[in-house]
This record gives C-alpha cells, structure tokens and sequence, in this order.
C-alpha cells in the first residue's frame, strides 16, 4: 500500500510565519493540512476556531483536515465549512447522535470524519464506520502537540482497519500523535494510510520540508523490506 498521505499539523508551526510554514509543507509535497481545533473545555488547550480556517485557506490549495476537539461540534459544523475545511472530524465521545453528525457534516460538502480518544475502544466507533470517510485513530490525548507516542493505538488501529476491510469501505484511516519516523512504520504497518505529524514536521532541525522527506522516506525503507 503505498497510497498514503502526510497531514502536517499546523499548530506545530510557528505562527509568526504563518504563510511561509504553509508554503514550505505544500511545496514539500504535504497532502493535508491538519488543524487542531481546541475549546478548553472538551481538551485543556483553546487554539483557532473557523476564521484561522479561513486565513489558511486564502494561502493554500491542501484540503483542510478539520479536526474538532470541541464540546457541542454540531454547534459549529457549519462555520467551519462555510470557512472551507475540507475534512470535518469530530470526537464519538462529544455526538450524542453520531450518525445525524455524519449526516450533517456530509450534507455541508465536506468529507465526514471520526475520532475517539486513546481510552475509548474501537467499538465506539461501531455503528458510524459504515457511513464515514474518514477515521482518525488517536495515539496520544489530545490537547497538546509534541507528546509521546501511545504503543497500545497500535493494536486499535489493526482492529479498525479490519472492520473497514469487512465493511470494503473506502474510509481513510489516519493517526494523530507522536507520529514520528520511528513510530510511522509500525501505523502503517497496522494498515493507517493518513499521517498526522505536528512536531515531527515542523521542529525538524532542518526545517518542515525535511521533516516530510524523513516520514516519505521511513516509509520507502519498510517497502523495501
Ligand atoms: C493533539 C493533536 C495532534 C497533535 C499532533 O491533540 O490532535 O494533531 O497536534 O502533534 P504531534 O505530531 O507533535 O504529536
Ligand atoms: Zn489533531
């Protein structure tokens, strides 16, 4: 399987240069732009809300990988795909009616995705895999970048990539969290396709185009196995 995608997270980047740290992943041959939406409430950390999705979006041709970690997502579902996000991705364990969400989500234009924390099991995700595109397996807790990658994801990932394979859905299967040179190979080998990478990509000593280059070429040498 060598279709996979590298989805920086910009909240990695340093701010200050916004545009520049865009430019710089896009022509390094990111696939998306991954953007952590904070509350305070559902994580510890508030970051950007739909006007920074829309600030990126005048400077970039990626699809925007929305990734909420908010109370209440219906709320806002269409703020953000007023403001251009590409990929909506909401956390079960903020849905009281996941499936309505999906619904929504789709119903806007954007691509419908779902996310569990490390400690909720894959079964959460049971009843919504046949209807999403997109599922978001996370290996760290959210609300901060730049924490240790968490092993025990590995296997949640190999069970959620069964039961897509049972369902022959299309669904992506991306990982958030640690996502490292190191640890990029053993997700891709549990059969993630979509690699979220915030640190890994954007604190790289020699900058955010050699960070992608690295995980391309962690992957490179696991095909050659
Ligand atoms: C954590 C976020 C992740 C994180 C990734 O709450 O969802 O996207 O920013 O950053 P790294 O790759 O540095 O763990
Ligand atoms: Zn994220």
């Amino acid at each position: 399987m060598n279709n996979f995608l590298i989805a920086p997270s910009i909240i990695a980047s340093d701010f200050t240069r916004l545009a520049d740290e865009i430019s710089a992943i896009e022509s390094a041959g990111a696939d998306w732009l991954h953007m952590d939406i904070m509350d305070g409430h559902f994580v510890p950390t508030i970051t950007v809300g739909p006007l920074f999705v829309e600030a990126c979006k005048r400077v970039t041709k990626l699809p925007i990988d929305a990734h909420l970690m908010i109370s209440n997502p219906d709320q806002y579902l269409e703020a953000f795909a007023k403001a251009g996000a590409n990929n909506i991705t909401v956390h079960v364990e903020t849905c009281p009616d996941l499936p309505q969400t999906i619904k929504k989500i789709r119903s806007l234009g954007c691509n419908a995705g779902v996310t569990l924390n490390p400690a909720t099991p894959a079964s959460a995700l049971d009843a919504a895999l046949p209807l999403i595109d997109l599922v978001l397996v996370m290996s760290v807790k959210p609300g901060f970048s730049g924490q240790s990658f968490i092993p025990e994801m590995i296997v949640k990932v190999e069970e959620i990539r069964n039961k897509l394979n049972a369902l022959r859905s299309k669904a992506r299967l991306e990982v958030d969290g640690g996502i490292t040179v190191e640890t990029l190979p053993l997700m891709y080998r549990a059969g993630a396709d979509v690699f979220v990478a915030g640190n890994a990509v954007f604190k790289h000593p020699q900058g955010a185009g050699a960070g992608i280059k690295a995980l391309r070429d962690a992957v490179a040498r696991i095909e050659r196995w």
